[in-house]
């Protein structure tokens, strides 16, 4: 495995490939390596000849300082882990190698990046598209690999590449979980044990959920999952939203959408989590 950090020695190494025709999977993530993310390389290792990982923990997405100084980094770890799996390139750029000068892009993806994370988290889809944007240039990917775990950035992504006309082909990994049902996330290293026994009660609501569609509306299930959340001690919901998974449109009744989706955002003690679920 090549272990790279700058643009020009990432063009170098990916050139051979280029020649021989060779298809570049990209996996980008921002480190603290869990099982999620070794199952989306995996699937780019299987379906590409050359996969690239990329390991940056990207400032412009934080709307909250103390979250990025809290951001749990374990580079030897995530290197070894790459190394094991198979990846071919490790990029792990630094900030200025990423940003030489500002980004000053001001994306609007209408309703997508206003709804749930776009409203509690402003900006945060701004940097997402900005680094998402700016590595795609870098890698030219055949195929980029991304987590259903962070639903509406995946929406995202798919829409900024649309609109960006960029010939990448979005690939969607469903979410990898943790026996308990704890959605896997870097976060959850912040979580105690006992925090990490509440935070599974998240999942457990929501999958509970899925027998009750029948007796209740969106809203109302949505109001009944927010409730059963929070009496569980150390959780408290943020948002808990029905959309359609498309439009990320919140809907008032069940056959307005071929795809409804329940999505979660709720903290237990100072750590920040979400999840969603499919209706169908
Ligand atoms: P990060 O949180 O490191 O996640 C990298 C990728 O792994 C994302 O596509 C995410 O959805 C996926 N992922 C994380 N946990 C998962 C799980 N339990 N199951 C399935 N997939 C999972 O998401 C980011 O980084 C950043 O926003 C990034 C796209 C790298 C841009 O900075």
């Amino acid at each position: 495995m090549k272990v790279i950090h700058t643009v020009s020695a990432l063009n170098l190494a990916l050139q051979p490939f280029r020649c021989e025709g060779v298809e570049i999977g990209f996996v980008p993530t921002m480190g603290a390596l869990h099982e999620g993310h070794a199952t989306l390389i995996r699937k780019s290792i299987e379906e590409n000849g050359c996969t690239v990982v990329s390991l940056f923990v990207n400032p412009t997405q934080f709307n909250n300082s103390e979250d990025l100084r809290l951001y749990p980094r374990t580079p030897e770890e995530d290197r070894q882990l790459l190394q094991e799996l198979g990846v071919e390139i490790l990029f792990a750029p630094s900030v200025e190698e990423v940003y030489p000068e500002p980004d000053r892009r001001v994306f609007d993806f209408g309703l997508l990046d206003k709804v749930m994370e776009g409203r509690f988290r402003p900006g945060h889809f701004n940097g997402v598209a900005q680094v998402v944007s700016r590595l795609f240039s870098f890698v030219q990917p055949d195929r980029a690999y991304f987590g259903e775990k962070d639903f509406q950035q995946l929406a995202i992504v798919r829409e900024m590449t649309r609109r960006l006309q960029i010939p990448v082909e979005i690939v969607g990994v469903p979410i990898v979980r943790e026996p308990s049902g704890l959605a896997m996330s870097s976060r959850n290293q912040r979580l105690s044990l006992q925090e990490r026994e509440q935070a599974s009660q998240i999942y457990r609501m929501l999958d509970k959920s899925l027998g009750l569609t029948g007796e209740h509306l969106p809203r109302e299930l949505a109001e009944w999952v927010v409730g059963e959340i929070n009496n569980v001690p150390g959780l408290r919901v943020e948002y808990y939203e029905i959309v359609d998974g498309d439009s990320l449109r919140p809907i008032a009744s069940w056959d307005e959408s071929d795809r409804p989706v329940g999505c979660a955002a709720v903290y237990c003690g100072g750590v920040r989590l979400i999840d969603n679920i499919s209706y169908r």
